[in-house]
């Protein structure tokens, strides 16, 4: 059976009903990952998780070490990885609390390490990143929110800003321009570390505001905090239904 990782971001520092079996503590040729790997039976099948930005919450999205959290999962023999993180939404259809499956990424962030091809471990290698997000993995998670009713955005751009600062009005309307539906800041390089070490990814992002200059006033964070909580509950659902259907 494929192993299965979900990596849990603001709003998900731990699964609930997951029946923890096995928690490591990895050092890795890049650094420490943000926490303990985390293994258990979460809906009858054994999945590993790890909170992004440590648990509790410490790490800003520009200081997570994307390399360490990767490269741990790989080392413990990881083949799918489900990616969950909050977003701002851009578009229409991404409202507060909703929920899509992105297809399309834009990278604005920077400075951030982001390939294991720069050493004697990994020589230089280009890889393929035409379609950011395995196909299959994609698709089983548009057939599970389906098969469980949840109502879902099955596209979307994800732009990544550097953070951790939210964006400005222009910011976003430039984003919009160049075809972005949704803004985070940890969508990458995890994505490419993924593709890198020859992992399947996808994402569920998790609508918590409008982006600035969505609406007529300026983001707090009660919205965030308000809309993600009702945002996760469906996530839970999603994941339930996926793994019961996939694995
Ligand atoms: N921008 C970037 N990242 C985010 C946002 C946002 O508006 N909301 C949640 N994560």
């Amino acid at each position: 059976m494929t192993k299965l990782a979900i990596i849990g971001g603001t709003g998900l520092t731990q699964l609930n009903g997951l029946i923890i079996t096995k928690r490591e503590t990895l050092t890795t040729p890049y650094g420490l990952p943000s926490a303990d790997f985390i293994t258990g039976e979460y809906n009858q099948k054994e999945v590993i998780f790890l909170a992004r930005h440590g648990n509790p919450h410490t790490i800003a999205p520009h200081k997570i070490n994307y390399r360490a959290n990767i490269w741990g999962l790989k080392h413990l023999g990881v083949e799918n990885i489900i990616a969950v993180a909050a977003v701002g939404g851009i578009t229409p259809e991404m409202a507060p609390a909703h929920i899509a499956i992105p297809d399309q990424i834009i990278d604005y962030s920077h400075s951030r390490l982001h390939t294991f091809f720069e050493d004697e471990n990994y020589p230089v290698t280009h890889i393929d990143f035409t379609y950011p997000y395995n196909r299959a993995l994609r698709a089983a998670l548009i057939i599970a929110a389906k098969n469980a009713e949840i109502n879902i955005s099955p596209i979307g751009t994800y732009g990544c800003t550097q953070g951790p600062r939210l964006e400005t009005a222009a910011e976003i309307k430039r984003m919009e321009k160049d075809g972005c539906d949704l803004v985070g800041m940890t969508g990458m390089p995890e994505a490419s570390l993924a593709k890198e070490l020859e992992m399947n990814y996808a994402a569920i992002s998790v609508i918590a505001n409008w982006a600035a200059g969505k609406t007529a006033g300026e983001i707090t964070m009660a919205e965030i905090e308000r809309h993600l909580h009702n945002g996760m509950i469906k996530v839970a659902n999603l994941l339930k239904a996926f793994i019961s259907q996939s694995y």
